[in-house]
């Protein structure tokens, strides 16, 4: 009887124990908790670099960034993005992911998050947009669009470490109260080219005259490239061939040689992959280049490089010859750097005049 109760009693010990353990457990799994560095790593470190050191993206680890960055200054740019700039919209995050992106940001810093009074800061716009063309046109463009090229490593000036942002940019300006602006100003950065204002001769006054003319973009903010969809350029370039799948190679190698390319070599598409001699026989990779054409672009934006050699691809699919590219327009777009545009729009007839040789 004694034992009876005695198991009666450690059953049901053991059985809350086990409700405990799988009802906490199946708690976490429905209700996962989010994790900043995992969500960091996942989406931001590219850009930003491991422990916020910076690269396609402006560093995030800074102390002077994190000392006057408020936490809704940063779930807001994490949300908004920066709209014509480099810098995503991250629409599908959840709230709580961001707090939790956010939380692990400040672990870069020992400082509090600051957190800024909302009273707007009152001043002379037109005061400040001569104060502007003087003291900061030269990194942050005439129109506050931001400098040329993006973060710390790609398509700037030798000379200056850190890409200056876009201010006239909506989710700038959404995220930015005007007292995160002020103090950014008057603090500086430490560590970037962005200088503190009140070193460098500028007193109180100017400063909100400063604040109030980069709040007056708003009226006239940049959307970034908000071409009606239909008017974007499409990924592919695709050409169906009126010749054998032999002869639309040889035209191909021909057509871009014609048109100032050096070929730099042919391969089947699944070469490397299959095993040598049963490669697909149909499908072949020709790689070209024009070097004056690769340096100029290099020196515009690397990161075209990724792209790099050029390459058309013919296959044969169902009884067709098909020559396919991707659109070199497309660059532009997908890096957003206007400065590649004229280039991207020249690579794009050439592409076109080549595919039309090859197959007409
Ligand atoms: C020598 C170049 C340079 C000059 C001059 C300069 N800035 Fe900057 N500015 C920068 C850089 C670079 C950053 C980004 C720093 C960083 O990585 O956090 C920056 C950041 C900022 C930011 C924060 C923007 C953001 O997205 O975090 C504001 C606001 C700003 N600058 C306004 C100004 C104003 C107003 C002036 C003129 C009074 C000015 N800057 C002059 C280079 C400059
Ligand atoms: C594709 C590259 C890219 C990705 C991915 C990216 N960013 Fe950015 N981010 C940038 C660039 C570039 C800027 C500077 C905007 C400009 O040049 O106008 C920026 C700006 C910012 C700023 C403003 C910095 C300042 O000085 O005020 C914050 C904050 C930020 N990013 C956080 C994040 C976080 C957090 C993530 C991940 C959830 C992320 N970014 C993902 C490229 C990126």
């Amino acid at each position: 009887m004694k034992s009876t109760m005695f198991d009666l009693v450690k059953n049901c010990f053991i059985l809350t124990i086990c409700l405990l353990c799988f009802g906490s457990r199946f708690a976490l799994a429905t209700y996962p908790e989010p994790d900043g560095k995992k969500l960091y790593d996942l989406h931001c470190s590219a850009c930003h670099g491991e422990n916020g050191r910076g690269g396609v993206g402006v560093p995030l680890a800074l102390p002077d960034f994190l000392n006057t960055a408020s936490d809704q200054y940063l779930q807001k740019t994490i949300r908004l993005g920066r709209p014509g700039r480099i810098m995503p919209a991250f629409t599908s995050l959840r709230n709580e992911q961001i707090s939790a992106i956010v939380q692990f940001i400040h672990t870069w810093s020992d400082t509090t998050p600051t957190q800024y009074p909302e009273t707007p800061v009152q001043g002379d716009r037109h005061k400040g947009a001569q104060l502007y063309s003087k003291h900061c046109a030269a990194c942050h463009g005439n129109n506050g669009e931001g400098g040329h090229g993006t973060g710390v490593t790609y398509s700037r000036p030798r000379d200056l470490p850190i890409i200056a942002p876009a201010l006239r940019n909506a989710g700038f300006l959404a995220a930015a109260s005007d007292q995160m602006i002020k103090a950014t100003l008057i603090k500086g950065r430490k560590n970037t080219p962005m200088p503190s204002f009140l070193k460098q001769g500028l007193v109180e006054k100017d400063i909100n005259d400063l604040v109030s003319y980069i709040r007056s973009f708003e009226k006239t903010v940049q959307q970034g490239r908000d071409k009606p969809v239909e008017q974007q350029a499409k990924p592919t370039l695709v050409y169906e061939s009126s010749y054998s799948f032999e002869e639309t190679v040889e035209n191909l190698k021909g057509a871009a040689i014609g048109a100032n390319f050096r070929i730099i070599r042919e391969q089947y598409f699944n070469e490397g992959l299959a095993e040598p001699g049963k490669e697909d026989k149909q499908k072949k990779i020709v790689y070209f280049c024009n070097f004056n054409t690769l340096n100029q672009a290099l020196a515009i934006d690397s990161r075209v490089g990724l792209f790099l050699p050029c390459r058309i691809t013919v296959v044969k699919h169902k009884g067709k010859v098909l020559v396919m590219s991707i659109n070199p327009k497309l660059l532009s777009n997908f890096f957003n750097n206007s400065e590649l545009d004229r280039l991207c729009q020249q690579m794009y007839e050439t592409y076109l005049a080549i595919l039309e040789e090859t197959t007409l």
